[in-house]
């Protein structure tokens, strides 16, 4: 299971403004809530307080309602997230074979922890419990890529050249 806190600072979160959200919200008039809910992950790539908040006010919806639905469901996020999202297996067969040092590599090397997004929202950071390539141990998976066989050293390597075409 993928294990998410959205810890972003909140200086770094990008707001919509009040006409964008009255604008999408528009829009969205009498689409149910989770409906509601994904189209607005899908414009700002996670869902910004204010918007749940007008939510709210305009469904007639309790707002503990809204979040109780947004915290049950693991793809719903409360903080922007980085575009690559990094996947560190934590398994058993990767963590025999390394995986903890290879996750404290990645976390030195992008300078987050778990749960938590880069500054310039490029990376994002998640470990699972097994990305199903045991033989690969130590895995981690940047958004649908593979890569095995991991050292502290390649990790490092690796997210440098990431998105660059190397
Ligand atoms: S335990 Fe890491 S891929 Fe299965």
């Amino acid at each position: 299971m993928t294990q998410s806190h959205d810890t972003t600072p909140a200086s770094e979160i990008p707001e919509p403004t009040p006409e964008q959200i009255g604008s999408l919200l528009d829009e969205l008039a009498g689409v149910e809530l989770m409906g509601m809910l994904q189209s607005v992950q899908q414009r700002w790539g996670y869902l910004p307080a204010p918007v749940l908040r007008e939510i709210a006010r305009r469904t007639r919806t309790p707002l503990s309602r809204i979040y109780g639905v947004v915290s049950f469901y693991a793809n719903f996020h409360t903080a922007p997230r980085g575009r690559h999202t990094v996947r560190a297996c934590r398994g058993t067969a990767c963590h025999v074979r390394g995986a903890t040092r290879v996750l404290s590599a990645i976390e030195r090397t992008l300078g987050i922890t778990e749960g938590q997004s880069t500054p310039d929202l490029e990376f994002c950071l998640e470990t699972v419990a097994c990305l199903g390539t045991c033989f690969l141990g130590p895995v981690m998976m940047i958004d649908g890529e593979y890569f095995g066989n991991l050292t502290p050293e390649s990790v490092q390597t690796i997210l440098a050249n990431y998105g660059t075409g190397e």
